[in-house]
Protein backbone atom coordinates (compact mmCIF):
# COMPACT_ATOMS: atom_id res chain seq x y z
CA UNK A 1 0.00 0.00 0.00
CA UNK A 2 1.36 3.59 -1.04
CA UNK A 3 2.32 5.83 2.06
CA UNK A 4 -0.75 8.14 0.63
CA UNK A 5 -3.24 5.46 1.04
CA UNK A 6 -2.36 4.69 3.99
CA UNK A 7 -1.79 8.45 5.18
CA UNK A 8 -6.15 8.38 3.94
CA UNK A 9 -6.94 4.83 5.40
CA UNK A 10 -5.38 6.52 8.57
CA UNK A 11 -7.70 9.06 8.56
CA UNK A 12 -10.89 7.62 7.62
CA UNK A 13 -10.20 5.15 10.87
CA UNK A 14 -9.92 8.34 12.43
CA UNK A 15 -13.04 9.35 11.61
CA UNK A 16 -14.63 6.06 12.09
CA UNK A 17 -13.58 5.99 15.71
CA UNK A 18 -15.14 9.56 16.56
CA UNK A 19 -18.12 8.64 15.41
CA UNK A 20 -17.59 5.27 17.34
CA UNK A 21 -16.95 7.32 20.47
CA UNK A 22 -19.73 9.89 20.40
CA UNK A 23 -22.14 6.99 19.85
CA UNK A 24 -20.79 5.53 23.06
CA UNK A 25 -21.01 8.36 25.01
CA UNK A 26 -25.23 8.87 23.60
CA UNK A 27 -25.50 5.24 24.78
CA UNK A 28 -23.99 6.18 28.40
CA UNK A 29 -27.57 8.41 28.86
CA UNK A 30 -29.17 5.13 28.61
CA UNK A 31 -30.13 2.04 30.95
CA UNK A 32 -27.03 -0.43 29.82
CA UNK A 33 -27.74 -4.03 29.51
CA UNK A 34 -25.33 -5.81 31.03
CA UNK A 35 -24.87 -9.80 31.44
CA UNK A 36 -22.46 -12.38 32.72
CA UNK A 37 -20.15 -13.84 29.73
CA UNK A 38 -18.40 -16.61 31.63
CA UNK A 39 -18.64 -15.18 35.61
CA UNK A 40 -19.52 -12.41 37.18
CA UNK A 41 -15.66 -10.87 36.42
CA UNK A 42 -16.50 -11.24 32.71
CA UNK A 43 -19.09 -8.98 31.82
CA UNK A 44 -20.87 -7.43 28.16
CA UNK A 45 -23.37 -4.96 27.46
CA UNK A 46 -25.45 -3.84 24.87
CA UNK A 47 -22.79 -0.89 24.00
CA UNK A 48 -19.88 -3.66 23.60
CA UNK A 49 -22.20 -5.24 20.92
CA UNK A 50 -23.37 -2.59 18.68
CA UNK A 51 -20.05 -0.54 18.93
CA UNK A 52 -18.15 -3.54 17.46
CA UNK A 53 -21.55 -3.84 14.95
CA UNK A 54 -20.21 -0.39 14.12
CA UNK A 55 -16.56 -0.81 13.59
CA UNK A 56 -16.78 -3.97 11.94
CA UNK A 57 -19.31 -2.68 9.10
CA UNK A 58 -17.63 0.69 9.13
CA UNK A 59 -13.81 -1.21 8.47
CA UNK A 60 -15.92 -3.76 5.97
CA UNK A 61 -16.45 -0.82 4.45
CA UNK A 62 -13.42 1.00 4.20
CA UNK A 63 -10.70 -2.32 3.46
CA UNK A 64 -14.07 -4.87 1.49
CA UNK A 65 -11.34 -7.45 0.93
CA UNK A 66 -9.76 -7.73 4.79
CA UNK A 67 -10.91 -10.39 7.56
CA UNK A 68 -12.05 -8.65 10.78
CA UNK A 69 -11.37 -10.44 14.15
CA UNK A 70 -14.14 -8.76 17.18
CA UNK A 71 -13.97 -9.77 20.45
CA UNK A 72 -17.43 -10.31 20.56
CA UNK A 73 -18.16 -12.16 17.12
CA UNK A 74 -20.06 -10.18 15.08
CA UNK A 75 -16.48 -10.29 12.87
CA UNK A 76 -15.17 -12.88 10.68
CA UNK A 77 -13.79 -16.14 12.02
CA UNK A 78 -9.82 -15.74 11.58
CA UNK A 79 -7.41 -18.76 11.51
CA UNK A 80 -4.26 -17.11 9.99
CA UNK A 81 -2.89 -13.54 9.62
CA UNK A 82 -2.46 -13.93 5.93
CA UNK A 83 -4.10 -11.01 4.11
CA UNK A 84 -5.62 -8.17 5.34
CA UNK A 85 -6.47 -8.61 8.84
CA UNK A 86 -8.20 -6.16 11.63
CA UNK A 87 -8.73 -6.79 15.18
CA UNK A 88 -11.10 -4.75 16.94
CA UNK A 89 -12.04 -4.47 20.52
CA UNK A 90 -14.79 -2.32 20.82
CA UNK A 91 -15.18 -1.34 24.91
CA UNK A 92 -11.44 -2.93 26.08
CA UNK A 93 -12.35 -2.54 30.25
CA UNK A 94 -15.63 -3.50 30.51
CA UNK A 95 -16.04 -3.85 33.97
CA UNK A 96 -14.53 -0.29 34.62
CA UNK A 97 -17.31 0.66 31.64
CA UNK A 98 -20.49 -0.73 34.08
CA UNK A 99 -19.03 0.34 37.49
CA UNK A 100 -16.83 3.19 37.02
CA UNK A 101 -18.15 4.50 33.55
CA UNK A 102 -14.37 5.95 32.78
CA UNK A 103 -11.13 3.64 32.14
CA UNK A 104 -12.05 1.74 29.44
CA UNK A 105 -11.12 1.90 25.73
CA UNK A 106 -12.12 1.22 22.38
CA UNK A 107 -8.77 -0.59 20.25
CA UNK A 108 -8.42 -1.40 16.58
CA UNK A 109 -5.06 -3.40 14.74
CA UNK A 110 -4.51 -4.00 11.65
CA UNK A 111 -2.03 -6.31 10.41
CA UNK A 112 -1.06 -7.24 6.65
CA UNK A 113 0.30 -10.21 6.06
CA UNK A 114 0.87 -10.82 9.70
CA UNK A 115 2.94 -7.14 9.56
CA UNK A 116 1.62 -4.62 12.70
CA UNK A 117 0.37 -2.03 10.04
CA UNK A 118 -2.05 0.63 11.47
CA UNK A 119 -2.93 0.63 15.37
CA UNK A 120 -5.39 2.68 17.37
CA UNK A 121 -6.51 2.94 21.11
CA UNK A 122 -9.18 5.90 21.67
CA UNK A 123 -9.70 6.65 25.68
CA UNK A 124 -12.93 7.17 25.66
CA UNK A 125 -13.26 9.40 28.66
CA UNK A 126 -10.24 10.71 28.69
CA UNK A 127 -10.78 11.87 24.47
CA UNK A 128 -7.16 10.65 23.79
CA UNK A 129 -6.72 8.86 20.42
CA UNK A 130 -3.55 7.16 19.69
CA UNK A 131 -3.11 6.23 15.82
CA UNK A 132 -0.35 5.65 13.54
CA UNK A 133 2.14 2.62 12.80
CA UNK A 134 5.66 2.23 11.55
CA UNK A 135 5.21 3.85 8.39
CA UNK A 136 3.68 7.01 10.00
CA UNK A 137 4.67 7.09 13.32
CA UNK A 138 2.31 7.72 16.62
CA UNK A 139 0.30 10.57 17.06
CA UNK A 140 -2.28 11.40 19.94
CA UNK A 141 -5.33 13.55 18.88
CA UNK A 142 -3.11 14.30 15.64
CA UNK A 143 -0.08 15.53 17.50
CA UNK A 144 3.21 13.53 17.36
CA UNK A 145 3.55 11.60 20.33
CA UNK A 146 7.76 11.17 20.90
CA UNK A 147 9.26 7.75 21.79
CA UNK A 148 9.17 7.39 25.57
CA UNK A 149 12.89 7.50 27.06
CA UNK A 150 14.54 3.79 27.50
CA UNK A 151 14.25 3.48 31.30
CA UNK A 152 14.48 0.37 33.34
CA UNK A 153 12.30 -1.19 36.02
CA UNK A 154 13.80 0.01 38.79
CA UNK A 155 13.22 3.30 37.46
CA UNK A 156 10.01 2.91 36.49
CA UNK A 157 6.05 2.39 37.51
CA UNK A 158 5.00 -1.10 36.81
CA UNK A 159 1.62 -1.64 34.79
CA UNK A 160 0.25 -4.82 36.46
CA UNK A 161 -2.52 -6.98 36.12
CA UNK A 162 -4.75 -7.80 39.05
CA UNK A 163 -5.31 -11.72 38.30
CA UNK A 164 -1.85 -11.85 37.90
CA UNK A 165 -0.40 -9.81 40.76
CA UNK A 166 -3.15 -11.71 43.14
CA UNK A 167 -2.19 -15.45 42.42
CA UNK A 168 1.70 -14.21 41.90
CA UNK A 169 1.62 -15.64 38.20
CA UNK A 170 4.93 -14.71 36.50
CA UNK A 171 6.64 -13.52 38.78
CA UNK A 172 4.09 -10.76 39.25
CA UNK A 173 4.95 -9.83 42.57
CA UNK A 174 8.58 -9.58 42.21
CA UNK A 175 8.86 -7.68 39.31
CA UNK A 176 6.20 -5.15 40.69
CA UNK A 177 8.39 -5.21 43.77
CA UNK A 178 11.92 -4.31 41.66
CA UNK A 179 9.89 -1.43 40.32
CA UNK A 180 8.84 1.72 41.94
CA UNK A 181 5.42 -0.01 42.38
CA UNK A 182 2.80 -1.57 40.53
CA UNK A 183 -0.75 0.58 38.82
CA UNK A 184 -3.53 -1.74 37.64
CA UNK A 185 -5.98 -0.01 35.54
CA UNK A 186 -8.52 -2.76 34.48
CA UNK A 187 -8.34 -1.88 31.07
CA UNK A 188 -4.94 -3.05 28.85
CA UNK A 189 -5.95 -0.46 26.39
CA UNK A 190 -5.66 2.36 29.01
CA UNK A 191 -2.19 0.75 30.39
CA UNK A 192 -0.83 0.18 27.38
CA UNK A 193 -0.98 3.67 26.23
CA UNK A 194 0.64 4.76 29.61
CA UNK A 195 3.30 3.00 28.42
CA UNK A 196 3.58 4.68 25.04
CA UNK A 197 3.27 7.82 27.05
CA UNK A 198 6.06 6.64 28.83
CA UNK A 199 4.42 6.73 32.45
CA UNK A 200 4.76 3.21 32.92
CA UNK A 201 7.75 1.35 32.24
CA UNK A 202 6.08 -1.81 30.99
CA UNK A 203 2.78 -3.90 31.43
CA UNK A 204 1.84 -7.44 31.79
CA UNK A 205 -1.37 -9.50 31.52
CA UNK A 206 -2.73 -12.75 30.11
CA UNK A 207 -4.13 -11.03 26.99
CA UNK A 208 -6.06 -12.18 23.98
CA UNK A 209 -5.43 -10.79 20.50
CA UNK A 210 -7.80 -7.99 20.45
CA UNK A 211 -6.46 -6.78 24.22
CA UNK A 212 -2.79 -6.45 22.79
CA UNK A 213 -2.87 -5.81 18.28
CA UNK A 214 -3.43 -2.11 18.81
CA UNK A 215 -0.68 -1.73 21.47
CA UNK A 216 1.79 -3.61 19.79
CA UNK A 217 1.18 -1.70 16.30
CA UNK A 218 1.62 1.52 18.41
CA UNK A 219 4.50 0.31 21.08
CA UNK A 220 6.99 -1.44 18.35
CA UNK A 221 6.39 1.88 16.48
CA UNK A 222 7.67 3.78 19.33
CA UNK A 223 10.53 1.87 19.85
CA UNK A 224 9.21 -0.31 22.77
CA UNK A 225 9.18 -3.99 22.66
CA UNK A 226 6.30 -6.49 22.72
CA UNK A 227 6.67 -10.51 23.72
CA UNK A 228 5.90 -13.47 25.34
CA UNK A 229 6.66 -13.33 29.39
CA UNK A 230 9.82 -15.50 28.16
CA UNK A 231 10.92 -13.19 25.94
CA UNK A 232 9.29 -14.84 22.38
CA UNK A 233 7.56 -13.19 19.80
CA UNK A 234 3.62 -12.87 20.18
CA UNK A 235 1.77 -14.51 18.13
CA UNK A 236 -1.52 -12.65 17.22
CA UNK A 237 -4.08 -15.41 16.80
CA UNK A 238 -3.10 -17.04 20.19
CA UNK A 239 -3.62 -16.02 23.53
CA UNK A 240 -1.24 -15.61 26.81
CA UNK A 241 0.99 -13.56 28.56
CA UNK A 242 1.79 -10.41 27.20
CA UNK A 243 4.66 -8.32 28.11
CA UNK A 244 4.80 -4.42 26.69
CA UNK A 245 7.74 -2.92 27.88
CA UNK A 246 10.70 -0.62 27.60
CA UNK A 247 14.01 -2.23 26.34
CA UNK A 248 15.85 -1.86 29.83
CA UNK A 249 12.51 -2.91 31.34
CA UNK A 250 11.90 -6.02 29.17
CA UNK A 251 15.65 -7.00 30.36
CA UNK A 252 15.22 -6.65 34.10
CA UNK A 253 11.76 -8.86 33.70
CA UNK A 254 13.59 -11.71 31.65
CA UNK A 255 16.04 -11.92 34.24
CA UNK A 256 13.40 -12.12 36.62
CA UNK A 257 11.20 -14.44 35.21
CA UNK A 258 13.44 -17.32 33.87
C1 LIG B 1 -10.07 -6.93 29.65
C2 LIG B 1 -9.30 -5.75 30.19
C3 LIG B 1 -8.54 -6.12 31.44
C4 LIG B 1 -7.60 -7.29 31.20
C5 LIG B 1 -8.41 -8.47 30.67
C6 LIG B 1 -9.16 -8.08 29.40
P1 LIG B 1 -12.31 -6.50 28.17
O1 LIG B 1 -10.69 -6.58 28.41
O2 LIG B 1 -8.37 -5.25 29.25
O3 LIG B 1 -7.75 -5.06 31.89
O4 LIG B 1 -6.98 -7.65 32.40
O5 LIG B 1 -7.53 -9.53 30.39
O6 LIG B 1 -9.92 -9.17 28.96
O7 LIG B 1 -12.85 -7.89 28.30
O8 LIG B 1 -12.86 -5.56 29.17
O9 LIG B 1 -12.35 -6.03 26.75
CA1 LIG C 1 -14.61 -8.84 27.38
CA1 LIG D 1 -10.11 -6.18 26.04
CA1 LIG E 1 -13.80 -5.83 25.13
Amino acid sequence: MSNTALQQLNQAVQAVMRQARAQVLAQMGTQLTVSEKTSRKDLVTNVDKSNEHFLVHALRQLDPAAKILGEEGLGDPVESMTGHVWIVDPIDGTMNFVHQRDHFAMMIGYYVDGEPTLGYIYDVMGDRLYAGGPALGVTVNEQPLPAPADRGLSAGLFGASGPLLIHDKYQMQAIAHASLGPRIMGSAGIQISQVLAGELVGYLSYLRPWDFAAGRVLAETLGLVVSQVDGKPVNMLSSGAVLIATKSAQRAILTIVR
